[in-house]
């Protein structure tokens, strides 16, 4: 074996893939990862809010192991297997949507962002998509373009598809109503867009990476109705609020309305690469054959691990879990929020919760350098945590969603001693 030194990053990666921590991780267990100094911390990152389930859940190693058993990889197109089959039924079962569905499965959040958009525009027969100022979609370039956050995702790497066009998200504590952001996109779809051109409306239903801000069910309800009246289809991006990340098992239920598609990835494959198109079946079943398609997705090993997935929210009381953490970590961090007058906002659906770090309450001019200042003191401190917002300042909660309430209490304390 070959005894990798600190620098050996720098050495062998570009500098754009930087890491966060300075050792290798070498151990995780459910919410606590340690690296190769033996040092512990909570992981309130869960692998880019991919660990719903936890580092190593049980039930899902089970499954992993039993599948490696039998065979490691089949391409669905040419052999199928039955438990991509079985993730499909679960998926069509759960996901809300009520007219009979059909699922596809690849590999990454983007794949299944391209791919919602490519069948979207293949049933509608039209061009033009609409996504959201501060969505994040991916990094492959449709999804980039859809994103509407440029830095550090879409810097230099135009120019993009010209037939994306960015509306704004409601954004109430920056003082964009969801009146504000209807009006935007009724301008867009009477001035600069025919309706009757546009085939999807890509959104999230809380913006993960553009500052944990959720959407109000109005809002959305709007957009259905938009979307309804002109023949375009409405695609939620749940690839972060799935799998029970913001209380309820898709991001969906909180606000009372079906998509046409959803696309789902992360917490999905309890920390193995699978992701999903979700979608009613007159759409899915529009495309011709072989037209869709992909070598790993709907890999077995990942399936297996799907079906854990599954199977540890049935058995464990997991979203019940996530109605507890929700509320130890809100009572904390509002009551930092009162103390502190540097906390503008604690906000999101469930415990996908933002805490906005900004200048002073006065001015609310984010606040960068004091945000990465509180992430460092907590990391120093055991607990691992990232920013998003469109100014990164915004911290956010994205740890285990099995966390047991004790390290919750933990994280909060440490979280509490880092912004004294
Ligand atoms: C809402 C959303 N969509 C898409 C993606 C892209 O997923 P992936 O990194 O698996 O391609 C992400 C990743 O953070 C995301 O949060």
């Amino acid at each position: 074996m070959v005894n990798l030194m600190n620098n050996a990053i720098t050495e062998n990666v570009p500098s754009a893939w930087y890491s966060t921590l300075e050792n290798f991780i070498v151990k995780g267990k459910n919410a606590e990862i340690w690296d190769s100094d033996g040092n512990r911390f909570l992981d309130f990152v869960g692998g880019y809010a991919v660990l719903n389930t936890g580092h190593l859940h049980p039930v899902i190693i089970e499954k992993v192991k039993n599948q490696l058993e039998d065979f490691s990889h089949s391409c669905f197109a040419f052999a199928p297997h039955e438990n991509a089959v079985k993730v499909c039924q679960e998926l069509n079962l759960r996901y809300p949507i009520s007219q009979e569905t059909r699922s596809f499965l690849v590999n990454s959040g983007a794949e299944a962002v391209e791919n919602a958009v490519k069948i979207a525009r293949y049933y509608t027969g039209r061009q033009e998509i609409i996504s959201f100022k501060g969505g994040f979609h991916g990094r492959t370039y449709l999804a980039m373009g859809l994103t509407g956050k440029d830095k550090p995702y879409k810097e230099g790497f135009g120019p993009f598809p010209s037939f994306i066009h960015h509306t704004e998200y409601p954004y109430e504590y920056r003082n964009i109503s969801d009146n504000v952001a209807i009006e935007q996109l009724n301008k867009l779809l009477s001035k600069n867009l025919n309706p009757q051109d546009v085939a999807a409306v890509v959104i999230e239903i809380q913006l993960g990476e553009g500052g944990y801000i959720p959407a109000s069910p109005n809002f959305i309800q709007y957009l259905r109705e938009i979307c309804d009246k002109h023949g375009i289809l409405l695609i939620f991006d749940e690839v972060q609020t799935g799998f029970g990340r913001t209380g309820k098992m898709f991001g969906a239920e909180h606000v009372d309305v079906e998509p046409d598609m959803v696309t789902l990835a992360k917490g999905i494959g309890g920390g193995f690469p699978l992701a999903a198109v979700v979608g009613q079946k007159a759409i899915m079943d529009s495309i011709h054959d072989a037209g869709i398609g992909s070598t790993f997705g709907a890999s077995p090993v990942s399936c297996a691990a799907a079906l854990g997935v599954f199977e540890a929210f049935d058995n464990e009381n997991i979203l019940s879990n996530t109605l507890m953490q929700e509320k130890v970590m809100k009572s904390n961090l509002n009551i930092a929020m009162e103390k502190h007058n540097f906390i503008g906002d604690v906000r999101g659906y469930g415990p996908m919760i933002g805490v906005e770090i900004v200048e002073n309450k006065k001015s609310k001019n984010p606040d960068k350098l004091k945000t990465n200042d509180i992430i460092n003191k907590c990391k120093d401190n055991g607990l691992l945590l990232v920013s998003c917002g469109k100014e990164g300042n915004v911290i956010r909660f994205m740890g285990p969603l099995t966390t047991p309430l004790n390290h919750v209490e933990e994280a909060m304390e440490i979280f509490n001693k880092s912004l004294n």
